[in-house]
């Protein structure tokens, strides 16, 4: 994998970009997508993505909202979602079409029902977007070219939060999840879906988008700990094809 330009090694081989503010991360994260979006069409003629809610990968949307392949070479999926309505602000797939823009060829995980479907319902459904869009198996597995996350506080990453019994998943892709026992730095205490960690783990690059000072020592302990019990760090000591978007508060203390 080509790094990104700037591109530093952690002492245990994980890639990681350093940008000065919020507006470089989001802009080195961009062109970094942009170029692995390209090569994914190039050598496959499409480009599955798998994208985070929260509120860190928004700017980063914003400036691929320019990105206008035909729709039919594009597929956006999410990596998790909120059980809110569409029209919720808490929405994930909300910000998503918010900041790429209205035509945006989101396959949404939540539909445009009321009342939703039952969570088990709508993951199963979800399942098989999963298996229409992303013909590549890796085990059997899905594999999205890009999947873009962001880290918790608590080391959580997509809706996987500590301790929770989807951690263990192992055959099923998509999972109804409860949502973080605790406030976690502003992520919705509701209920949620999720990607699972094999299809995570399938993905062929992982990039990471993280920022502010709160996330510093969740950063360094994922990076640099030997604590595997944080979801987010159990993915990267498997994966191994994971790119690292900091800021420079984020980055304080990692040793690069
Ligand atoms: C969610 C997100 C979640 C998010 C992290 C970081 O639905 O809450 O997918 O996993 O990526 O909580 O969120 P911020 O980027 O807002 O800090």
């Amino acid at each position: 994998m080509t790094p990104p330009p700037g591109a530093r090694l952690t002492a245990a081989g994980e890639t990681v970009v350093v940008a000065g503010s919020a507006v470089d991360l989001a802009r080195r994260a961009a062109a970094f997508l942009d170029a692995r979006i390209s090569m994914a069409l190039i050598r496959n003629g499409q480009a599955v993505l798998a994208l985070s809610g929260g509120s860190t990968p928004e700017m980063t949307y914003r400036c691929l909202a320019g990105y206008r392949p035909d729709a039919a070479s594009l597929a956006l999926l999410q990596v998790d979602e909120r059980l809110v309505s569409a029209g919720d602000p808490r929405s994930n797939g909300a910000m998503i079409r918010r900041a790429w823009g209205g035509r945006v060829p989101l396959l949404p995980m939540i539909p445009a029902e009321n009342p939703l479907p039952a969570p088990g319902r709508l993951a199963a459904a979800y399942a098989h977007t999963l298996d229409r869009v992303a013909p590549a198996r890796c085990l059997g597995v899905p594999v999205v070219d890009l999947c873009i996350l962001g880290l918790g506080e608590d080391g959580h990453t997509a809706s996987l939060f500590p301790g929770s019994p989807a951690l263990a998943e192992r055959s099923r892709w998509v999972v109804p999840v409860a949502g973080p026992a605790a406030p976690a730095g502003g992520s919705p205490q509701v209920p949620r879906l999720t990607l699972t960690l094999p299809v995570l783990d399938a993905a062929r690059c992982l990039v990471f988008l993280v920022q502010g000072g709160a996330k510093a020592g969740v950063v360094r302990q994922v990076l640099q700990g030997k604590d595997d019990l944080l979801p987010a760090a159990r993915l990267v000591r498997r994966a191994r094809r994971a790119v690292w978007f900091l800021d420079t508060a984020a980055a304080v203390g990692l040793s690069l």
